[in-house]
């Protein structure tokens, strides 16, 4: 799995071949220039699913539930995750949580709405958590990680992102687990993996983490396309000839 949030890199990544595309809210991060994912809202998640969906023409597109758009009660949970269905298009939503929001879950799938689940570093409760930090690499915290997955899987997820959590923990989630896991920064014993596509691509600027692989800095050729254009209008180099259109030279006279 990979992010997108609008319809070219969508377009990209489904041709890949990568199974499924996640509009995250790490939108908020690396697209709406927020701090954290904590400010998105469901109609930015909405506009960028929809975006993303009409790019798609094979993968699964999964919709990230924003901050609070589940918490307040089952029937506000069910009719934000029906909107990322059917006003974005996506097949499926993704939310961060535990036990806690195994009802939520379960109201979902009882709707007919595919759930995925997303468990250890769980950005939305960054504040909580007391910044980016790994979960589980105690005792207590990794018992509880156990018996969340556990739990969502109960109320009905068909896999969930494990971020942010040490190898050999996520490896016996995983094994303890009958739907799929996908890690990020959780080693290389999870079912999938997913990345955040402006961090493996080099397109976003802030600071990443160590876990998200830089493939390509493309940033640098950006900049590099950016500064040649503004050279070559500069200098006169750029329209040439062959970015122009003529007209007859009997038309031209007759204008003079
Ligand atoms: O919002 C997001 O992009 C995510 C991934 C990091 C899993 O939740």
């Amino acid at each position: 799995m990979l992010t997108a949030y609008d319809f070219p890199m969508a377009k990209l990544v489904d041709a890949a071949g990568i199974d499924a595309i996640l509009v995250g809210d790490s939108l908020g991060n690396v697209v709406l220039g927020y701090g954290s994912t904590i400010p998105v809202t469901m109609d930015d998640m909405v506009h960028h699913v929809k975006a993303v969906a009409r790019g798609v023409a094979r993968a699964m597109v999964v919709g990230d539930m924003p901050f609070l758009s589940y918490h307040l009660s089952r029937e506000e949970s069910v009719r934000n995750a029906g909107r990322l269905l059917q006003e974005g298009g996506a097949q499926a939503v993704k939310l961060e949580g535990g036990a806690e929001v195994a009802g939520a879950i379960q109201a979902m799938v009882n709707a007919g709405i595919p759930v995925m689940g997303h468990l250890g570093l769980t950005p939305q409760s960054v504040h909580q958590m007391g910044g980016y930090k790994v979960q589980g690499k105690d005792e207590a915290t990794a018992r509880k990680m156990i018996d969340d997955a556990l739990a969502i899987q109960e109320a009905g997820v068909f896999s969930m992102v494990l971020e942010g959590v040490p190898t050999p923990l996520a490896k016996l989630i995983t094994e303890k687990l009958d739907v799929p896991t996908i890690g990020i920064g959780a080693g290389p014993h999870c079912n999938g993996q997913v990345l955040v596509t402006h961090d493996m691509l080099g397109l976003y600027g802030g600071v990443s983490p160590k876990f998200a692989k830089r493939y390509v800095q493309l940033s640098d050729q950006i900049m590099e396309a950016l500064k040649g254009y503004k050279d070559e209008v500069e200098n006169l180099t750029f329209p040439g000839p062959e970015h122009g259109f003529g007209m007859s030279e009997e038309v031209l006279d007759k204008l003079y």
